[in-house]
């Protein structure tokens, strides 16, 4: 089975391409914009906003199954550049299900979404569930729930998968994330702020990127969270890190969002139920466990 994987030079995208890779069952192909992130695996260098490279990439991969990770991720970016936001995150996704589409649509389309497409004031305090209410409150989270709206015309089968906070470690990364930002910090001394008052569910990309595959493999047709099992504030996981890596607890400092207001507002409270992804054979691993895995890599 060929499986095409898009922002594969990016921390998701990487994980993916290593996660089918281990399978003989997969040929994988891999799409960025830099250079290939894994030499050994068949890579094309294509803009995802230019409908000509789109079509000439789907050409070229004849994929079974497209793992569509890449997107414009920073959110305060975003929210400073909505057009540019929204090129890359619903016109580029939009260019996707159209030329697969043009295809005869027999590609499944698994698409990366976001807990940021919840408002983060739910109703009942307890970690969303696929299908309670979507309103986001930056650009960016509006961006991929467009985006999600366009895979859902898709007429062949389609899987969104939302995930958070995702964190880890690959060697083309195009921007930090929150395990590496601390490390950083506490390795020359300097504190960290992190905000206390946002409660999310971390999620490593290895875990994340066993879900896709899963999706995959279940030719799963729906909408699942595939994020971390447990909640934490970035704050109590910043402190995680610190405790495992035997570093400085002291020197992560805990704020709230009216400590540092941020060009983008986020969802002070986006926990994701993995319930629905567990039933289908999703098994992440507890935040302790990856760090401890994690510690001797990074
Ligand atoms: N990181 C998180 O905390 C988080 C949380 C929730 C959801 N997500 C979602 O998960 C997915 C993956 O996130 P990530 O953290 O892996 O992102 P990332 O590290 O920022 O990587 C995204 C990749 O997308 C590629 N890309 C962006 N625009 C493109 C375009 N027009 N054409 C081709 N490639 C393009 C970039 O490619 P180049 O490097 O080659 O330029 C980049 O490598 C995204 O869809 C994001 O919305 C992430």
């Amino acid at each position: 089975m060929r499986v095409l994987v898009t922002g594969s030079r990016g921390l998701v995208g990487y994980h993916v391409a290593e996660a089918f890779r281990e399978s003989p069952s997969y040929q994988v192909f891999l799409t960025g914009r830099g250079e290939a992130p894994i030499p050994d695996l068949p890579y094309r260098s294509a803009d995802l906003t230019d409908r000509t490279e789109v079509r000439a990439l789907l050409a070229w991969a004849q994929p079974d199954a497209v793992i569509h990770s890449a997107a414009m991720t920073l959110v305060d970016a975003c929210q400073e550049n909505p057009a540019l936001c929204w090129q890359h995150n619903v016109y580029a996704t939009y260019l996707l299900v159209q030329s697969l589409t043009e295809m005869g649509a027999k590609a499944q389309l698994v698409f990366v979404s976001t807990d940021f497409v919840y408002d983060g004031y739910p109703i009942e305090k307890r970690p969303y569930v696929e299908g309670d209410y979507e309103a986001p409150v930056s650009i960016y989270g509006a961006t991929k729930l467009a985006a999600e709206a366009w895979v859902k015309t898709y007429p062949g089968p389609w899987a969104i998968a939302r995930t958070a906070l995702v964190y880890g470690w690959a060697p083309t990364l195009p921007r930090d994330n929150i395990l590496l930002r601390v490390l950083k910090q506490l390795r020359q001394g300097q504190p960290i702020s992190l905000f206390a008052d946002q409660v999310r569910t971390p999620s490593w990309a290895g875990d994340v990127a066993q879900g896709l595959r899963l999706l995959v493999e279940k030719r799963a047709q729906d909408l699942y969270h595939i994020a971390g099992p447990d909640i934490e504030s970035p704050f109590s996981f910043g402190q995680k890190v610190a405790r495992v890596w035997g570093l400085p607890t002291e020197l992560v400092v805990g704020i709230t969002e009216e400590d540092l207001r941020l060009t983008a507002p986020r969802p002070p409270y986006s926990p994701l139920s993995i319930e629905k992804a567990r039933a289908l054979g999703y098994a992440p691993h507890d935040t302790e466990t990856v760090l401890q895995r994690l510690r001797s890599q990074v």
